[in-house]
């Protein structure tokens, strides 16, 4: 009959979510708990006496060897006390990531060491499933950049080629008066045609990156928005600042290209994030409600606020005032919200200083003979 004691521990041992080994002095496994029994694929029995090695990818446990024999010799710590991610190998041969921490116990018995491991496997899949997020964001991102640059330089260009078309025409004319000097005339002929060339390429270039429908489809607004602040806040260090996400899960579904509404709300986070930097109080907050046919998210933040005289000019391209950005952000985030039928728009954050972005898009409209296929506000989510 196993004492208080025992029985306590061993219903610890059992009933813990990680894997827990026991070894001695000379890396013999001592004990091996139920997790990881599921963990490994051994039963405690089968490897009770047997060196940990068994538990380890070859490379790891050649060097654990060596490892052992240092740390009992000098003392010196390579994952005592530290915890570190190491690969862990399951008894079909599989390697698997692991987080391991390892403590040490002197007992009666002798010098023991204690491994707490935890399957990194799902993590590790979630991190990659960020990643391609992530990445599948920045080549639209860039796409849309490309477009707006585009239309920008399109733009921008036509008007001083107008011009250059315009003075040669003239020139043309004065030539021919004065002098009916044909070479010369010639010439500037050659010179008008090739500005109305450029033209032509610039308009055949404008109808290109004319806007492209958005694929819509019904989309939970709290997801987006859930999905935005992880894809944001892994990539950069933003712990000293407090997001507030009061965005419901009883909200109509938005009527959206998901990606297109991704890119938004990545830009307008991340413009918060950076606006707060350097504020004393770092704060922002998103919230969504729904206003008739409509839904308005608001992005607000505690920075210094977009100055009245900025305002006009804020959605233009290349407005931006940052180091480091295109400043291109706002104006493909309006674009987006138009071509949905929305808007996008901003304003002061109230009594908390700083600035607002106020998103307006489509919801669902629910069919008229009240026949939907699926409820208004959950649709596309079992699917
Ligand atoms: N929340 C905010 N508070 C204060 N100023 C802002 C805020 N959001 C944007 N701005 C100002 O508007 C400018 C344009 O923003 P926009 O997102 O278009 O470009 P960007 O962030 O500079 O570069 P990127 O193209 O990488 O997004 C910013 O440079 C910044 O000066
Ligand atoms: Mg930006």
């Amino acid at each position: 009959m196993p004492s208080v004691s025992e029985a306590r521990l061993e219903s610890v041992l059992g009933t813990a979510v990680d894997g827990i080994v026991v070894m001695d002095e000379r890396a013999r496994i001592l004990l091996f708990n139920k997790a990881c029994e599921t963990l490994f694929g051994y039963s405690a029995e089968e490897v009770r006496g047997r060196n940990v090695k068994v538990l380890m990818p070859a490379d790891y446990a050649h060097a654990h060897d060596g490892y052992v024999h240092n740390y009992l010799e000098t003392g010196e710590k390579r994952i005592i006390g530290i915890g570190r991610e190491v690969r862990g190998m399951h008894r079909d041969g599989t390697e698997f990531p692991i987080e391991l921490s390892v403590g040490e116990a002197a007992t009666p018995e002798g010098r023991q060491f204690i491994g707490i491991i935890r399957d990194l496997r799902q993590r590790k899949a979630v991190e990659r499933r960020l990643a391609e997020a992530q990445a599948q964001l920045v080549s639209m991102t860039r796409i849309s950049a490309l477009d707006e640059m585009g239309a920008a330089i399109a733009h921008e260009l036509n008007q001083p080629l107008t011009a250059i078309m315009l003075y040669l025409q003239a020139a043309k004319r004065k030539v021919g008066d004065d002098h009916r000097d044909t070479k010369l005339i010639e010439i500037v002929d050659k010179g008008v045609r090739e500005a109305e060339r450029a033209s032509q390429i610039i308009q055949r270039m404008r109808r290109f990156v004319e806007k492209r429908d958005p694929e819509r489809r019904p989309v939970c607004v709290s997801r987006l928005v859930g999905e935005c602040l992880e894809l944001v806040t892994l990539g950069i260090d933003c712990r000293d600042v407090e997001i507030v996400n009061e965005v419901g899960e009883d909200l109509p579904d938005l009527s959206v290209d998901p990606v297109q509404i991704q890119q938004i709300l990545v830009n307008l986070i991340r413009n918060a994030l950076d606006a707060v930097r350097q504020a004393p109080v770092k704060r922002v907050g998103i919230t969504a409600a729904a206003a008739g046919e409509d839904m308005l998210i608001r992005i607000t933040d505690s920075g210094g606020g977009v100055p009245a005289e900025v305002v006009p000019t804020l959605f233009r391209a290349f407005s931006g005032a940052k180091k480091g950005g295109l400043g291109l952000g706002l104006t493909i985030s309006r674009s987006i919200a138009q071509n949905h039928g929305g808007d996008l728009a901003v304003e002061p954050n109230g009594g908390e200083g700083g600035a607002a972005f106020v998103l307006r898009l489509p919801v669902v409209t629910p069919p008229r003979d009240g026949q939907a296929d699926a409820p208004p506000g959950r649709r596309g989510q079992t699917a």
